[in-house]
């Protein structure tokens, strides 16, 4: 029999059951392919055109769902966004401070990014007001994180549970700066702050714990702010009142995505993979520290800079693995490759903690629990820690029905563990890899060799 991956519809209209049907002789993963562009650099892409003066072009832009909702929200309040394409997309931005105010409530749908750094902006825009929303998971997730600093500025913000869970409602202030001590590294927290000291007069600072993602720091230099950052402290300063100016990104493949395909490469038995054109920023790059650390064969090809963001080809080679323990700052350098480093560890040899990872309760799931819970349902031995997780790998698993609680990363992660279950594994709403990776199956159909 030959390995099979089949996409089924079920009886609910847009929900996907996916079977993973794995053949008995076996199967490797081989040949050269491409990740979809950058999630966290498109969102930024796009915020940062919009609020521009003049035209910004943006090349390999991430058509997922959570992109779109950036693209929808900005141009419900003025900026001009061509159709979205990988190729190009051409933004018409409107300059510092002209958002308009939109008719109707703003929709963020599954996107943490685009709801809270949109709300650093929102907030900043004096005398216009601004109603935000989300699907149900991000309608659960905490805003008080970014809420809190934005009132500190002087934002008025309001909504349930003392305006700690959207729908909020923002009447839009003249902010005064402020320096913030931020009590989680979270980059969604950081270019909040950032993106409302852009549009505040004197110097807006934050200081996170360990130091998160900084392409907003990168992609705000580009467009002309004037930024100091102080890496002793993490701290970075924006200077207010600083007109942007339209930029060429290009952006490089998200290697949260390529994270898969990494991990799928070194647990599949004698299977090589190429995963060309992927960002590994330094930020970003704690998931290849991690893997090197449990034996993964992996090689940096090819490195280069583009467009201010370092960039390789990573060619990832099957081997044994083994177990390690992830703790402390690189948590936030790897936190969205958490679940599928999960699916590493039920493979890999003894018996590997995760902690410090409190933070992944609150994205699309609870991916401690929900990861938990499934591993455990093909036999994995995983025991849920209140910040991580401890994973003793080695027992063989077994392909039985799961879901991915509507959580992109857990559908493409549980797929991955499905390649080297036995049996037939079954994943419900299989669908929500679309919020970040649209080809996700496709991919995987097509680098599966029997
Ligand atoms: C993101 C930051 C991270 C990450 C999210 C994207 C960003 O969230 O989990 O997928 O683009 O800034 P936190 O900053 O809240 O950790």
């Amino acid at each position: 029999m030959s390995a099979s991956v089949i996409i089924v519809d079920t009886q609910q209209k847009f929900r996907h059951k996916l079977i993973i049907q794995r053949p008995s002789s076996g199967l490797s993963l081989q040949g050269r392919i491409r990740v979809p562009g950058d999630k966290s650099i498109s969102h930024r892409a796009l915020m940062l055109g919009a609020i521009a003066q003049g035209e910004t072009q943006i090349q390999g832009l991430l058509l997922g769902e959570d992109p779109r909702s950036t693209a929808s929200c900005f141009q419900a309040m003025g900026a001009e966004i061509s159709e979205l394409n990988a190729d190009l997309v051409k933004v018409k931005g409107i300059g510092l401070g002209n958002l308009q105010e939109p008719p109707d409530v703003l929709n963020a749908g599954n996107s943490g990014t685009t709801l809270r750094l949109m709300l650093g902006l929102l907030a900043s825009h004096q005398g216009r007001f601004f109603t935000v929303t989300g699907d149900s998971s991000l309608r659960s997730r905490p805003m008080s994180r970014v809420v809190k600093p934005l009132q500190q500025m002087g934002a008025q913000i309001w909504g349930r549970k003392n305006a700690s869970i959207a729908p909020l409602a923002i009447q839009g202030q003249s902010l005064k700066a402020t320096h913030y001590h931020s009590p989680i590294a979270s980059a969604q927290v950081k270019s909040c702050v950032l993106l409302a000291g852009l549009m505040t007069e004197g110097k807006t600072t934050v200081t996170e714990p360990a130091l998160s993602r900084d392409h907003s720091e990168r992609m705000l230099k580009a467009f002309g702010a004037k930024l100091d950052t102080d890496s002793d402290t993490n701290s970075v300063t924006i200077t207010g009142g600083i007109q942007l100016y339209g930029q060429n990104v290009i952006v490089p493949g998200d290697i949260s995505s390529a994270a898969f395909w990494l991990v799928a490469a070194a647990i599949v038995p004698d299977s090589e993979l190429t995963i060309e054109n992927v960002g590994v920023n330094p930020t970003r790059t704690g998931i290849l520290e991690a893997l090197e650390m449990m034996g993964a064969d992996i090689v940096r090809e090819n490195q280069r800079e583009v467009a201010g963001e370092p960039v390789a080809d990573l060619r990832v080679r099957s081997s044994k693995l083994k177990s390690c323990t992830i703790a402390g700052d690189i948590i936030p350098r790897m936190i969205d490759e958490i679940p599928i480093l999960a699916v590493a560890a039920a493979f890999a040899e003894g018996t590997t903690v995760i902690k410090d990872a409190a933070e992944l309760r609150v994205k699309e799931s609870d991916r401690i629990a929900v990861m938990t819970q499934q591993l455990n349902k093909m036999g994995a031995k995983v025991t849920e820690l209140p910040d991580g997780m401890e994973i003793t790998g080695g027992t063989p698993l077994t392909g039985v029905d799961l879901d991915s609680f509507t959580d992109h990363r857990i559908a493409m992660s549980l797929a991955i563990a499905a390649l080297n279950a036995s049996g037939t594994t079954n994943i419900d709403r299989a669908e929500a890899a679309s919020i970040s990776y649209p080809d996700f199956f496709d991919t995987l159909k097509g680098i599966i060799c029997s």
